[in-house]
Formats: structure tokens, C-alpha cells, sequence
């Protein structure tokens, strides 16, 4: 699969431009939206494990030096908590431009913390895309975040702000609070 993500994306899930959609969010989509929305709410997948196992080429590294950005794995037993959007159908031109780096959209059931749940979007990197990484030590990929920077800042702020947001919802995830640990030691 090309790094390029945008024209798969329009093209294997057309959406009518007048449609409302829930998006979910679960890493820089929770602390930096820049996009309009409807409503924002937390919300929870299931069967999803929240990894750095992503480069980044064009956001927090540069392709000499790729910064690590989250992907989702399919993990049976995990929950991923995150950010729900109510967007426009539209607003997705501008969000496939961003997570244009080796992201698909896949349809997923959005939970919320009042009981409902809802059907809706979610940006995955998968494994056989061309900037995937994988798994690594910890001491690896946080010396790789700390080092690198790329055209929306350095990786560091990337993974500090995700962990501050996923603490002020009160989530859970011991990957992201782990890495985020060995780099403020750094
Ligand atoms: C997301 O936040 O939902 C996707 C990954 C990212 O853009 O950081």
C-alpha cells in the first residue's frame, strides 16, 4: 500500500456530503481536533489496543528520521477509550488529507459512557502499510519519540499530550503512560 491514504479512503467509503457521521479519536484526534464538529463526547471501542507502532513521515518525523505515531491492533479483549466527534460527512476531505500517512477509515461501534452506543468512523493504520513499524522496546521507541521532530512539532509533545488528555478522561492505558515515563526521564 502507497503512503498516500486519501483517494482509498474516498474511494472505498463513499459518503454522501449532506450525511452526519461519528468519528472516533484516539490520539491526536482526542487533544487536537481543527476540524468542526457537532458534538464531542468520550466514548470506548472494543477489540482495539492503542500502539505507536505508526511512523511518521510527515507529521512528527521527516522520512530520514520518522517520528512514532498510534495505530490501532486488533486485540479480542482490549478497550481503547477515546473522543467521539459528530461531524459533517464533508469534514472527512480535510481529515483524510491529515491522516493521509498510511490511515484507512474503518467502521467501528462508538460506546458512550451514558449506555448508548453508535456506529461509526475510526482513521487505522494497518500493518501492511508502507510506513508501519511495529513493536520495538520501550526504550527504543521512546529514544525514537525523543528524538524526533517533524512539520507539526516534536514527537514528544505528540505522545505528553496524548497521555495528559487520556488522564484527564480518566483512561486507562499502561503502553502510553509507560512510553510517556521513559521520555520524561530523557
Ligand atoms: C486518531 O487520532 O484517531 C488517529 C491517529 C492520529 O492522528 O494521531
Amino acid at each position: 500500500m502507497s503512503f498516500d491514504t486519501r483517494h482509498l479512503n474516498q474511494q472505498r467509503m463513499p459518503l454522501d456530503d449532506e450525511a452526519t457521521v461519528w468519528l472516533f479519536g484516539y490520539g491526536s484526534l482526542i487533544w487536537k481536533a481543527g476540524f468542526p464538529y457537532h458534538e464531542r463526547k468520550p466514548a470506548t471501542i472494543s477489540g482495539w489496543a492503542r500502539r505507536f507502532w505508526q511512523g511518521s513521515h510527515d507529521h512528527r518525523g521527516t522520512p530520514d528520521a520518522p517520528g512514532r505515531v498510534v495505530t490501532l491492533i486488533g486485540a479480542p479483549e482490549a478497550l481503547c477509550h477515546g473522543m467521539a466527534y459528530h461531524i459533517d460527512a464533508k469534514t472527512l476531505g480535510p481529515l483524510d488529507h491529515r491522516e493521509k500517512n498510511g490511515y484507512v477509515r474503518e467502521t467501528v461501534t462508538l460506546y458512550f459512557h451514558d449506555g448508548s452506543h453508535a456506529e461509526g468512523l475510526v482513521y487505522i493504520a494497518t500493518e501492511d502499510n508502507a510506513a508501519f513499524l511495529g513493536d520495538a522496546p520501550i526504550e527504543t521507541m521512546a529514544e525514537q519519540i525523543h528524538q524526533a521532530h517533524g512539520p507539526s512539532g516534536p514527537n514528544r509533545d505528540y505522545l505528553l499530550n496524548l497521555a495528559s488528555a487520556l488522564e484527564a478522561l480518566g483512561a486507562e492505558d499502561a503502553h502510553v503512560f509507560a512510553l510517556a515515563d521513559q521520555v520524561r526521564q530523557r
